[in-house]
């Protein structure tokens, strides 16, 4: 949401983010490639997922991390287009 609150269970926050924080390796992975498996919220009864965003070029992936990295109280490094490419090569899927 344009608040970065997402949509309760569904959605998790991305405000003032520590799963930001831990998952900056995998950031523009998770943008691209979305995410399969329950990952953010404790219970094991409650399967997530996040669509992938294949349409996003590489330009588009870059400024959306540096938007969320520095949105809603985050306050994380900029990411260059090289350092961002390196991630994408390491994507698990
Ligand atoms: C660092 C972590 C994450 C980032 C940077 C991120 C980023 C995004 C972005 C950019 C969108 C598209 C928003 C739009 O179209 O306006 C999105 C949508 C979404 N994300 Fe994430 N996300 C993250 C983690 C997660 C997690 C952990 C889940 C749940 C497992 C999740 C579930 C969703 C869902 C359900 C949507 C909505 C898709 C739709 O209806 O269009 N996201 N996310």
């Amino acid at each position: 949401m344009e608040n970065g609150k997402g949509l309760s269970l569904l959605i998790p926050s991305l405000e003032n983010s520590k799963y930001l924080i831990e998952n900056q390796d995998a950031l523009p992975c998770i943008i691209r490639d979305g995410i399969l498996s329950k990952v953010a919220d404790d219970s094991d009864e409650v399967q997530l997922s996040m669509p992938a965003h294949p349409q996003l070029n590489e330009i588009e992936i870059l400024n959306i991390c540096n938007y969320i990295n520095n949105a809603w109280g985050n306050q994380l490094e900029q990411i260059s287009m090289t350092e961002m490419k390196n991630k994408l090569a390491k994507c698990k899927s």
